[in-house]
């Protein structure tokens, strides 16, 4: 071992999990802590520097113009009785702060896989950095995430899509841990046969 090692990030990542956005109550992230988890966000891996993301943040106001556009999208498209608009129009009040992650793979010699999954670090990096400051996070996906007419609704570009929205807050509660899988179900010491 080279580098120094650090027991307390250790057993913050051992112990790190996400809370249920209908758990999260207020406060969000003051304009430090957010600064530092937005800096945090993009200091991921990126094969050739193509920055294949970008951060649309949604808090105050902008959650609720965010959701009714998206609201208003969705009644265009399908039947929805007043509840379900509503439902969708408050969607993003739900935490005090949301970080939608965009996703924005470019044809390059760096595969868009590649590139995709460069987004997906920026959102786990989303959820631990949060976490390191004392907050809760939620990573969850949505219709929205994949629909070219939402997308568009909220100014996202043909080639991009939504990795995540990142809820933020806070909870008081300590959540309790899902199940884990056994490192035997998924690990395999790779041997040729
Ligand atoms: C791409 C992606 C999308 C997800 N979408 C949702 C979702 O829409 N709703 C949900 O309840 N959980 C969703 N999850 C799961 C949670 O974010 C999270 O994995 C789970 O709550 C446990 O996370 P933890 O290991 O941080 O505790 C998603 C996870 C990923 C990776």
């Amino acid at each position: 071992m080279t580098q120094e090692n650090n027991h307390a990030i250790t057993q913050f990542m051992l112990n790190r999990r996400s809370v249920l956005i209908k758990n999260m109550t207020e406060p969000g992230p003051s304009s430090d802590d957010l600064e530092t988890i937005l800096t945090i966000a993009t200091r991921v891996p990126d094969h050739r520097k193509l920055k294949p993301w970008r951060l649309l943040v949604l808090q105050g106001d902008a959650r609720r113009v965010f959701g009714e556009t998206l609201a208003q999208v969705k009644a265009q498209k399908e039947a929805m009785k007043e509840i379900q608009v509503d439902i969708e129009k408050q969607c993003f009040m739900r935490a005090p702060l949301v970080i939608a992650v965009v996703a924005s793979p470019v044809e390059h010699k760096t595969p868009i896989e590649e590139q995709i999954l460069s987004a997906g670090a920026v959102c786990q990096n989303i959820n631990i950095a949060a976490a390191s400051l004392g907050y809760v996070s939620q990573w969850v996906t949505g219709w929205s995430c994949l629909d070219k007419a939402a997308l568009k609704a909220v100014g996202l570009s043909d080639d991009e899509f939504i990795a995540g929205y990142l809820y933020i807050g806070s909870c008081d509660e300590k959540p309790a841990d899902r199940q884990r899988p056994e490192l035997d179900e998924v690990v395999t010491y790779w041997e040729k046969s």
